[in-house]
């Protein structure tokens, strides 16, 4: 039987989150033989979702070190990843988003003529340095890639602009509704006992995350201080902020949230506990990406911790808004949330323009297709 060689290349959180379903479906193909590797530019917050979605790790190379520069992850992804791309010889690579993982792979890949397809393509903020240096490694990915999965109709738009010829570009839906389908649970009992010892019924619980390299220092500091406020304001408002384990984020969460009332200042979760706690609270403060595309299916409103987003789909339908990183800013659109019900109400229980948890389904079957191994195309999404 024909069979074709595909290699899944990531290495942080959001993108093992994403690429589970997918390498699921690919390795229950029996015309794939399915490679994955990891550069580890993450280690424990990788680990953590190999581990949940039983991920089998073909090669790991082990990249990480503490406070990691740009150029750290870049240098050392493209000389390890070359020995492994000459020994495996891959049809085609798989990459995803936005991450320097993603592209730095598919520069490499590119160096060896070997066939790119990028998963979550043609997100634009059109703004250099926000997201940074997502936006700049997302539309260089592009460049490179030869197939581009685009979550949404937008996304593929933007890349017609860009003179990507219609025939290459194939809309899925985003893979993290598919993920977030197998972990969500209505009687979940979290493994993170602080979880479980919070009143969801009778206070408003807000979850934070906060990461963005463009957020570090000043901004992150001023996200922070807003939350210290508002909670010494509300006695009925509790905030969950997982810490990223990014050591300069980590430091001023302590300093500044450290040892108050009212706020949980816990490790990262495990990605089930993450999405059912983002199931129960009031509503999410973040800088993340992921998060404003899972947030619509879980009827929460999210304030967007950034000045541009992506994400502009959930923008349009009302469930995300952008509050940016002022302080004050970020306590009135809180405190409007928390007082005006209405405003409230006009920010919940949205279609989510992002999925239908089929995209997995939807990306194995076109590569089988573009390969020949499969007659029929699948609708998009
Ligand atoms: C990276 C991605 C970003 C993504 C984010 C998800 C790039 C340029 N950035 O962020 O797109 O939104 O991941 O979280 O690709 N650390 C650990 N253990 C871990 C993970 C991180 O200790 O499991 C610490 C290390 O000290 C590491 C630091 O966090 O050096 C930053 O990690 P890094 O991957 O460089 O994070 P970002 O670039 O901020
Ligand atoms: N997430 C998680 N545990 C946490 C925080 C986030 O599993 O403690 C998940 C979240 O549900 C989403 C993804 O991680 O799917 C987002 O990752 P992150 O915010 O690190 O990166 P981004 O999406 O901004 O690239």
């Amino acid at each position: 039987m024909k069979k074709i060689k595909v290699m899944s290349i990531f290495g942080t959180r959001p993108e093992a989150i994403k690429m589970a379903p997918l390498i699921n479906k690919l390795e229950e193909e029996k015309k794939v033989e399915s490679i994955v590797v990891v550069t580890a530019q993450h280690r424990e917050m990788l680990d953590q979702i190999v581990d949940l979605f039983a991920i089998k790790v073909d090669y790991d190379l082990d990249i990480m070190t503490p406070g990691q520069s740009l150029s750290d992850i870049s240098a050392k992804i493209l000389i390890d990843l070359e020995q492994v791309l000459i020994t495996e010889k891959p049809d085609l690579i798989l990459v995803h988003g936005d991450t320097t993982t993603s592209f730095i792979a598919a520069l490499a890949a590119f160096y060896h003529k070997i066939k790119i397809a990028h998963i979550e393509a043609g997100l634009r903020s059109y703004n250099k340095y926000s997201p940074y240096p997502e936006e700049i490694n997302r539309s260089l990915t592009g460049v490179l890639a030869d197939i581009h999965f685009t979550p949404t109709i937008n996304n593929k738009e933007n890349l017609l602009t860009e003179n990507i010829s219609e025939g290459d570009i194939f809309v899925t839906g985003n893979t993290v509704i598919d993920a977030l389908l197998e972990v969500i649970e209505e009687d979940y009992s979290f493994e993170e006992n602080i979880l479980n010892r919070i009143d969801f019924k009778n206070k408003k619980i807000i979850l934070l995350t906060a990461h963005r390299r463009e957020n570090l220092g000043e901004k992150m500091a001023e996200i922070f201080s807003a939350i210290k406020e508002l909670v010494f304001e509300h006695s009925g408002v509790e905030v969950v902020f997982p810490v990223h384990l990014n050591p300069k984020v980590r430091k001023l969460a302590q300093r500044i949230l450290g040892d108050l009332k009212g706020v949980y200042l816990i490790d990262p979760l495990n990605y089930g506990d993450f999405v059912n706690l983002m199931a129960r609270v009031y509503l999410i403060m973040t800088d993340s990406g992921g998060i404003q595309e899972e947030a619509p299916t879980l009827g929460k409103p999210v304030l967007v911790l950034r000045e541009v987003t992506e994400r502009s789909e959930a923008l349009a339908a009302g469930a995300i808004k952008l509050v940016g990183t002022d302080k004050e800013k970020i306590i009135g659109s809180v405190n409007k949330l928390i007082i005006d019900s209405a405003e409230y109400n006009r920010m919940i229980n949205k279609k989510n323009p992002y999925g239908d948890g089929k995209a997995s389904l939807r990306i194995c079957d076109y590569i089988l297709y573009c390969y020949r191994l499969k007659n029929v195309k699948k609708e998009e999404f």
